[in-house]
């Protein structure tokens, strides 16, 4: 509808991954264990232009360790088994990389200013917030200091705090007053430049298990519900000859498992 009635040009899709969302709906996610956990959001980018101003030299990211000793070691240009013609260009080194469209960004805010300012003042604090990365990512790729950058949804303003630090324009716009009300503790005492992450780089990356390493042997796997987990499975008993498993003999389980993972890792640069 946005595009074929109104006109808006699709950009691009882009998908938020939140490496900390909690398995829901739990229901069908941790109880009849029918669904996967739900952590992804799409993001759409319209655009009025089929050439709205963009630059992804904006939200480079480091290379991967991969591409690092790739371009330590050297790359003989050649046909990759995918088919692709991968050219001698590809060693180049051009000092970062270009992101992918899934951003990988845990929403864990739980101490920040403005949630102290909402306890201190009574205000409930506005229940679907999105993490400070999410506009900064696209204020940064898309617009200009001085620019204007307009959330009609904005809720907690976490998109006017954005826009702020990164001296534009803004304007931020909600239904809802008492959620505006709660925004203002996050104009107080604001510091009005960006510094860089304190962080570093360490503590920025995100790994992701690629599928298949958990996976039973043909035959042996558990039969799936018949009715499509209509009904809630029984609960099971613990067997007798088998005591349930403390925590920490999970824990340490799980965590001999992840040691023996290979595991994937998601270009994230560092965040400022
Ligand atoms: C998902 S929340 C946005 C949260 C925000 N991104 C943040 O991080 O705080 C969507 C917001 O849109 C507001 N909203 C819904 N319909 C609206 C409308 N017709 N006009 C203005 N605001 C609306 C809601 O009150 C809600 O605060």
């Amino acid at each position: 509808m946005l595009c074929e009635d109104i006109g808006f040009h699709l950009a691009q899709e882009f998908y938020w991954w939140n490496p900390s969302k909690l398995p829901t709906p739990a229901e069908w996610v941790t109880v009849r264990r029918i669904r996967v956990k739900d952590a992804v959001n799409c993001i759409w980018w319209l655009s009025p232009t089929p050439y709205p101003k963009a630059s992804n030299k904006r939200v480079l990211q480091p290379y991967s360790d991969s591409m690092l000793d790739l371009l330590k070691n050297g790359y003989k240009a050649k046909r990759r088994p995918s088919g692709h013609d991968i050219s001698s260009k590809f060693g180049v080194d051009n000092k970062a990389a270009i992101p992918p469209n899934l951003l990988a960004i845990a929403n864990t805010e739980s101490n920040s200013q403005y949630l102290r300012y909402c306890a201190a003042h009574g205000i409930k604090p506005h229940p679907a917030r999105f993490p400070e990365e999410l506009p900064e990512y696209f204020i940064r790729m898309l617009t200009n200091v001085d620019d204007l950058v307009i959330d009609p949804f904005a809720g907690s303003c976490v998109t006017g705090q954005v826009a702020e630090k990164l001296k534009r324009r803004w304007l931020c716009i909600d239904a809802e007053e008492e959620y505006l009300k709660g925004a203002l503790g996050r104009f107080i005492d604001f510091p009005r430049t960006s510094s860089p992450s304190k962080s570093g780089v360490a503590g920025t990356y995100y790994k992701i298990p690629k599928p298949g390493l958990l996976w039973e042997p043909v035959g042996l796997e558990e039969p799936l519900p018949e009715d499509g987990g209509k009904k809630r499975p029984p609960k099971k008993k613990a067997a007798a000859s088998q005591p349930p498993r403390s925590n920490v003999a999970r824990a340490t389980e799980e965590k001999r498992v992840l040691e023996q993972q290979t595991l994937f890792s998601l270009d994230i640069g560092p965040r400022e």
